[in-house]
């Protein structure tokens, strides 16, 4: 399997990305948009390899350009489907598919130690509801998943970009918000988490403005049972740093 150019999320969720030698805010010549992720170094352990060997077959959805059977996907098991956007190393993957049995989750992630990662915890912890697209979710949603199907989204702490010529390539824009809203059936969910401020805001401005999504909170959400707190999030708040969720539904 080739993975694309990506970050190395074994870094704290906030981590700068702003490598200017990596021409960070130019598209790559072949790509028509600009990614909101970007090539660095990664490690793939031993154990992650092994885990790709292993289980990959069986848990790996590979990227086709073409509309994906999601039933067939899980198994023929039907159920309500999450997608997950950017797990990093799948800490918070593997907890939520477990809390959320009847839940399937069919989770992109581009950074290749992720998803070894990933894996491996799916084997150890015996996990049968999660499916991963090691591709950039942007074409998956594109072109593999279809409008009015999922029951919810699930975007945490992604990169949040911070220099201010970088915000460009934040996820949560307005026309990738809409894509979202419009693949979510009606009763649907977003769910997204930050814990930089700035991108919170813009979170807030840019899902309160979609007319298919409704807050269900006041402005920012209380924290649903179902996400643990990660390691870097507990990192961040030991430090006093906040964290912002955000709870979106389809109308
Ligand atoms: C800052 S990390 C956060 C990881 C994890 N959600 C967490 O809370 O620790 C953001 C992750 O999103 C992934 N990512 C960014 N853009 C993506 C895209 N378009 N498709 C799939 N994964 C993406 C990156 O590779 C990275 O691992």
């Amino acid at each position: 399997m080739t993975f694309p150019d990506t970050v190395p999320h074994d870094l704290p969720p906030s981590d700068d990305n702003t490598d200017d030698s990596a021409g960070a805010d130019k598209p790559h010549p072949l790509h028509r948009r600009l990614k909101s992720f970007v090539k660095r170094a990664g490690r793939t352990t031993d154990g992650q390899a092994r885990a790709f060997a292993e289980l990959g077959p069986l848990f790996l959805i590979p990227y086709t350009p073409e509309p994906l059977d999601l039933t067939a996907a899980f198994g023929g098991r039907v159920a309500p489907t999450v997608l997950e956007i950017g797990f990093g190393m799948g800490e918070a993957t593997a907890h939520i598919a477990t809390v959320l049995p009847e839940t399937n989750f069919f989770c992109c992630e581009v950074h290749e130690p992720g998803v070894g990662a990933l894996l491996k915890r799916i084997g150890e912890q015996s996990i049968s509801n999660i499916r991963i697209c090691a591709h950039d979710a942007v074409d998956v949603l594109d072109h593999m998943l279809q409008p009015g199907t999922l029951a919810g989204v699930h975007v945490f702490f992604p990169d949040p970009w911070h220099k201010k010529r970088h915000n460009k390539r934040r996820l949560i824009q307005p026309e990738f918000v809409t894509k979202l809203a419009q693949h979510l059936r009606p009763g649907g969910y977003i769910h997204c988490a930050t814990d930089w401020q700035p991108y919170a805001e813009q979170m807030l401005e840019v899902l309160a403005a979609e007319p298919l999504l409704r807050n269900t909170a006041e402005g920012y959400a209380p924290k649903p049972d179902y996400r643990p707190l990660t390691k870097f999030e507990n990192r961040g708040i030991k430090l006093g740093h906040g964290v912002w969720d955000l709870v979106f539904e389809r109308a």
